[in-house]
């Protein structure tokens, strides 16, 4: 199909649980709409995920069809996005191990958001050495596609780094073969978990998933994170670092009256309560169609592992010629 820009861009998640508000206003919302103008490839990247999940093979496996269930909830459209399984894809691993010779142990092992996922699972000095090396299997995802963008937040934009050295370098040994990508880097700032103390994140127990019934989201909100010193209604309260308010300012259109109760909260005299609820009825409006689309998907299983075959197929035919150019610029038989 014909898209307004000839380019290719490529995301990826990580199939470990359900997707949550955290990627919807940091890259799926995006990914909608840019699939109208792009060619558009979105990676459900389970062997990534077998890095650091290598007890756990079933949730990987069964996490694959519910992130797809999320992507067409939230309108990722399979006649606009190419939706591709990296493990159905070889050519992806063939490309890591040709790509790991231009890349050394001592630069894996700066990656900022690597070194920062290895202190959080404790790793200690039993790092999988799979686990310290994807970033180079991610320049194979990205460069199999001749992806030109990759939208991000900035956890990943390391990996665009790294993926640009690599490219280069390959370029420069072998011959302009491949694609030298650009992070696309999404505006929205990372949305805080209902805690308030960090980014909303599945393994912190603090998230909001699109898939969440309403009576959970109205659970989830009432445990927000407010202000702690705001006990009585009449009390002053803090607007920064109030959860509520964070979500009001990203998800209520009605600007002007946020302002309004921002001022309220402020005096004192506002209670938690209502803007609580304001919060529930805001994120039902948001989450409800997104549910209501969810389950309408869900009833054709069959279906959706039909999309994602396809989806492979296509996507493996674009990996295979690269493939092929990679290894005839690297002199390989080719019997
Ligand atoms: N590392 C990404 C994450 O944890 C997932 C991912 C895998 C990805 N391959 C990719 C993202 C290629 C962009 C491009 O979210």
């Amino acid at each position: 199909m014909l898209k307004k820009e000839n380019k290719t861009i490529l995301t990826g998640d990580r199939p470990t649980g359900p997707l949550h508000l955290g990627h919807y206003v940091g890259s799926l919302k995006n990914r909608v709409e840019l699939q109208d103008k792009y060619n558009t490839f979105v990676l459900i990247a389970d062997v990534q995920a077998l890095t650091d999940n290598v007890q756990d093979p079933s949730k990987v496996h069964d996490n694959i069809l519910e992130v797809m269930l999320d992507y067409f909830a939230v309108g990722i459209d399979p006649h606009k996005t190419n939706i591709v399984l990296q493990s159905q894809i070889p050519e992806i691993a063939e490309l890591t191990v040709y790509y790991l010779n231009l890349v050394t142990l001592a630069r894996l092992k700066r990656n900022p958001t690597v070194k920062e996922e290895m202190k959080q699972k404790n790793f200690g000095a039993n790092v999988p050495a799979g686990f310290l090396m994807y970033p180079v299997s991610q320049a194979a995802d990205i460069t199999a596609f001749g992806a030109h963008l990759v939208p991000v937040g900035d956890d990943q934009l390391p990996m665009i780094e790294q993926t640009r050295e690599i490219v280069k370098k390959f370029n420069n040994v072998y011959g302009k073969v491949l694609i030298e990508p650009r992070a696309l880097l999404s505006n929205a700032s990372r949305l805080n978990g209902i805690d308030g103390k960090s980014k909303m994140r599945k393994s912190l127990g603090n998230a909001i998933y699109l898939k969440d019934s309403n009576n959970e989201i109205a659970r989830k909100v009432m445990q927000m994170y407010t202000d702690p010193k705001h006990i009585r209604v009449q009390d002053r309260g803090r607007v920064e670092g109030n959860v509520v308010f964070e979500y009001l300012d990203i998800f209520d259109p009605r600007k002007k009256e946020i302002a309004e109760l921002k001022k309220q909260y402020k005096n004192g005299g506002l209670g938690d309560v209502i803007l609580k609820k304001r919060l529930i009825e805001v994120l039902e409006e948001l989450l409800g169609p997104i549910r209501k689309r969810r389950k309408e998907v869900e009833k054709d299983k069959a279906q959706v592992v039909k999309i994602i075959k396809q989806g492979t197929q296509s996507g493996r035919e674009v990996a295979a010629e690269t493939l092929k150019k990679v290894r005839k610029s690297m002199m390989l038989y080719d019997f």
